[in-house]
C-alpha cells in the first residue's frame, strides 16, 4: 500500500471522484487548484482524496471515495490518517463539506460539526441528490484540530 501524491492526469481518476461527487463540473471546478493523493494497493488506485485550501490556516477535503470493490478494508481511514500527518505541518483545522448521511463516518475520525450552508445541493447541482433513498439538501460541514 502507498499514497501518492499525483499532479498530472487528475481527471483519469474521475469514476473515483464522482463515487463522492456526482457532478463533473463541480469536480472540475476543486480538482485543479486541489492536492489529490491515490492510494495505492496491489498497483491499483483504491482510494483518492482531494484536499483544498480553505482560508490561511485550514485545508477543506472536498473528495474522499474508494473503489466500490475495495470498500471497507480501511483504505479511506488510511488515507485520512495520512492527510492529518501530512497537513498538520501547515494548518491548524481540517474541514470536510459533507452530507447528513456521512457524518457519522467523519465523527469516527475526530471530525466534529461546524456549521451548514443552507441548500448547498439543490442550489449547485443540476439534479437532486440521493443518498440511500434520501435527499441531499444542505452541506453539513465538520472539522478537525490537525
Ligand atoms: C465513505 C468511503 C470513502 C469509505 O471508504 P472505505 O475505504 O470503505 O472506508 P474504511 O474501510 O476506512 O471504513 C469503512 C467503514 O466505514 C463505514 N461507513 C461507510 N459509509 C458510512 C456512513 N455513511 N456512515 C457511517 N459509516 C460508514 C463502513 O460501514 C465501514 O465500517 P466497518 O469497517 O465497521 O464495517 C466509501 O464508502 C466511499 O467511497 N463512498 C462513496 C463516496 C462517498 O460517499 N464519499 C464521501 C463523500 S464526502
Amino acid at each position: 500500500m502507498e499514497i501518492m501524491k499525483v499532479e498530472q492526469r487528475k481527471d483519469a481518476f474521475m469514476p473515483l471522484f464522482l463515487l463522492a461527487d456526482p457532478s463533473k463540473d463541480m469536480v472540475g471546478k476543486y480538482l485543479d487548484q486541489g492536492d489529490l493523493f491515490v492510494l495505492y494497493a496491489d498497483g491499483v488506485a483504491a482510494c483518492v482524496a482531494v484536499v483544498v485550501e480553505y482560508g490561511p490556516d485550514a485545508c477543506e477535503l472536498k473528495n474522499l471515495a474508494t473503489a466500490e470493490p475495495l470498500q471497507r478494508r480501511g483504505y479511506a481511514g488510511q488515507m485520512l490518517q495520512f492527510l492529518f500527518s501530512t497537513y498538520a505541518q501547515r494548518y491548524r483545522t481540517m474541514y470536510v463539506g459533507t452530507s447528513m448521511q456521512m457524518l457519522p463516518y467523519y465523527r469516527r475520525f475526530g471530525f466534529v460539526p461546524s456549521h451548514k450552508v443552507a441548500n448547498f445541493f439543490v442550489d449547485f447541482y443540476p439534479e437532486p441528490i440521493y443518498e440511500n433513498g434520501i435527499q441531499c439538501v444542505d452541506m453539513e460541514y465538520l472539522k478537525r484540530s490537525l
